[in-house]
């Protein structure tokens, strides 16, 4: 890691130990939020028509894609957001042209190629990935519905170009989106495993990727 990279972690670092003791009662710390496990594509196979099983599919995935780890890449304002409440990120931070944050500032200023366990208090972990960004304005979805977020996902427009065979591709392989399921120490991992989400998100396609209802 660059000195400078230091420099600044070190700044944000003690900036959290500030605001942690600067006197105000503390609330009591909520308990840890622990890992959800996924219900397995075969065990939808008891719904026997195929749109209405497309939907349960396309739900049950949903709990990944509404997970924080993933919606604190994929926000509507221009920034990211943290934490399993999508706080702010702090430092303040915004996307840039690229998604990859401002030139005199990027992403990659202090989130590497790989997690990096911190000495903190407050966070125990800084986030990596060798593609470490933001989700581009059109693939935000943040305060939507699933089913918004569904149509979304499908429509090529919104998805970045991608076939339903890219689509499943990238949620079932992609690393970055794999990061989620080893978000390093102090995060809760998206629930069940990326195998099973992929497995998800095949049986949705072949089911006819029937979305639920748009809010
Ligand atoms: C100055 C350093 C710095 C820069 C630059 C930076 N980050 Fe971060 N980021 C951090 C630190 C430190 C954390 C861990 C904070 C925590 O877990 O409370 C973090 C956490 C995150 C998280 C939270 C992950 C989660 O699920 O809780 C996201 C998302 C994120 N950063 C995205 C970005 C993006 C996208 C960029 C560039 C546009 C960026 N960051 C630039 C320091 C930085
Ligand atoms: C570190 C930030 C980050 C995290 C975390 C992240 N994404 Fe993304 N996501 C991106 C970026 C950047 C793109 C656009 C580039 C690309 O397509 O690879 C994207 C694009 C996508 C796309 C294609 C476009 C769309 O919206 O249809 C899907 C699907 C997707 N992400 C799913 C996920 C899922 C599921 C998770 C959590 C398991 C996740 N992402 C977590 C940054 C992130």
């Amino acid at each position: 890691m660059r000195a400078a990279t230091l420099v600044i972690l070190a700044g944000t670092l003690a900036l959290a130990g500030a605001v942690a003791a600067s006197g105000v009662a503390a609330p009591e710390p909520a308990p840890a939020p622990q890992p959800v496990a996924l219900k397995t594509a075969a065990s939808f196979q008891s719904i026997k028509d195929p749109a209405a099983r497309s939907v349960a599919l396309f739900t049950e995935a949903g709990k990944v894609i509404q997970s924080p780890r993933c919606l604190n890449c994929h926000p509507v304002q221009r920034a990211p957001t943290q934490g399993n409440d999508l706080h702010p990120h702090n430092p303040p931070m915004v996307a840039g042209d690229s998604g990859h944050g401002p030139a005199g500032m990027p992403c990659f200023a202090c989130h590497g190629q790989a997690n990096v366990p911190t000495w903190g208090q407050d966070i125990k972990s800084i986030p990596g990935d060798p593609k470490w960004g933001l989700a581009p304005a059109e693939m935000a979805w943040q305060g939507k519905s699933l089913g918004a977020i569904c149509g979304q996902i499908k429509n090529p427009a919104t998805n970045g170009g991608k076939s339903m065979a890219e689509l499943h591709h990238h949620m079932a392989e992609d690393h970055l989106v794999g990061w989620a399921w080893n978000p390093g120490a102090g995060r809760v991992p998206a629930p069940g495993t990326q195998a099973q989400f992929g497995e998800l998100i095949k049986a949705w396609i072949d089911t006819g990727a029937k979305c639920p209802k748009a809010a």
